[in-house]
């Protein structure tokens, strides 16, 4: 079988963004040289940089490379200097509007314990033990796009916020369908995660749920939970999931909350995918799950594994090559045992390492692995 060359766009964007892409192209780079992976890298300008130089947080060129991809590897956007941009350009620029555009709808955040980073979590090696679940967030609808939004004046002189939470019936369903399917090559357990009991969009939420579940997948488990109850039994005991569905608020704020399962921000990789096209292909935009962390950009101390561990992704999902995920993940892992750490998950007796010693850590790891 002959393999056709994919793309991969990276954007290194904002803060520390640059700074994990930068590790990660050199994972990139040495799996084209010892694996064979045919992947043509580019990199595109994105963010504060790209407004200096080309006037456009996210260029018409830059538009054009990712719409040609057969995925886009991202490191974060926003932070200071952006309220100095016209507030229609930095909307037009926004990372929500890309996601918007590749309708990228389906966003996938693994949150699995490393043995190796139990000390550096915040909660029990007996509640870590064994984690490993999914939360399968709806990325592109609800209360961040929904209209009408903005802020206006009342006639008795004082202002009103407005933003609206809103979901279609398609919109639901789309994104089940999406976590069942995970499911099926999981542990084959769903749960259902929202606030039914107050907000409508929520009762249609679980009733669409409920019922794509009995039409199409019925082998899978399904249970629903309330979302407050779902951020304390996330920290409670993370070992009953396998698999989360919710909407794009609840998923925003349960998986910031399921961070302490791999004991950084730092640690967590996504993919977002769109609709499988008549050739199965799927949009796919992977970032790590992070922002641009402007309290310590430019110190060369970010944490690089959770965009490393988002190309991992790209391995499994976008270039099929479920086997060189795998080694890469096992990388990371190994590269964690051997003790070194950057400044998020420090802890006493290890080694505190750069962003660019991580990156090198994995690279030898890697190595090692494959001899
Ligand atoms: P953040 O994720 O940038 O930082 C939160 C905390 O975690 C900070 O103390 C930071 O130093 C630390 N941290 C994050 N990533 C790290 C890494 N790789 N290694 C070590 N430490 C790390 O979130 P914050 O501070 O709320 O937002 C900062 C900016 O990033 C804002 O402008 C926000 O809008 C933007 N943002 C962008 C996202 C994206 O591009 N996907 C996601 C979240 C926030
Ligand atoms: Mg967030």
């Amino acid at each position: 079988m002959t393999e056709t060359i994919r793309r991969l766009v990276l954007l290194g964007g904002d803060g520390i963004g640059p700074e994990v892409i930068a590790e990660t192209r050199r994972v990139i780079d040495w799996f084209a040289r010892h694996r064979g992976l045919a992947v043509a890298v580019s990199e595109a300008p994105f963010g504060l940089e790209a407004w200096r130089r080309h006037g456009k947080i996210l260029p018409e060129a830059t538009m054009a490379e990712i719409m040609a991809a057969d995925a886009v590897l991202f490191g974060a956007r926003g932070g200071p200097g952006y309220e100095a941009i016209p507030p229609a350009e930095v909307k037009a620029g926004s990372l929500l509007r890309l996601r918007r555009t590749l309708d990228v709808f389906a966003n996938f955040r693994p949150l699995f314990a490393i043995p190796a980073l139990f000390g550096a979590s915040s909660l029990k090696d007996r509640v870590l033990e064994g984690v490993d679940l999914v939360i399968v967030r709806e990325l592109t609808g609800g209360i961040y796009f929904g209209e009408p939004r903005g802020i206006e004046r009342l006639p008795d002189g004082t202002r009103v916020g407005v933003n609206t939470h809103r979901y279609t019936s398609a919109e639901i369903r789309r994104v089940a369908g999406a976590a069942f399917d995970l499911a099926r090559r999981r542990r084959r357990r769903v749960c259902s995660v929202d606030k039914s009991n107050v907000m409508e969009a929520g009762a249609l939420w679980r009733e669409e749920v409920t019922a794509l579940h009995r039409e199409a997948f019925s082998e899978v488990e399904l249970s629903h939970m309330l979302a407050d109850n779902c951020a304390m039994q996330l920290v409670r005991a993370p070992g009953q999931f396998d698999v989360i569905l919710t909407d794009n608020l609840f998923g925003d704020l349960l998986s910031d909350c399921g961070a302490m399962i791999m004991g950084s921000l730092g640690m967590l990789p996504s993919a977002s995918l769109g609709a499988a096209d008549a050739a199965g292909r799927r949009r796919a935009l992977y970032e790590p799950v992070h922002g641009s962390a402007p309290d310590i950009a430019g110190q060369g101390i970010a944490n690089p594994l959770g965009a490393i561990l988002s190309f991992a992704m790209a391995l499994r999902l976008t270039f099929e090559r479920p086997a060189e995920a795998k080694l890469l993940e096992d990388a990371v892992a190994a590269a964690l045992a051997s003790g070194v750490r950057t400044a998020d998950i420090m802890e006493a007796g290890a080694r505190r390492v750069t962003t660019a010693e991580m990156g090198s850590a994995v690279l030898a790891s890697l190595s090692r692995l494959l001899t």
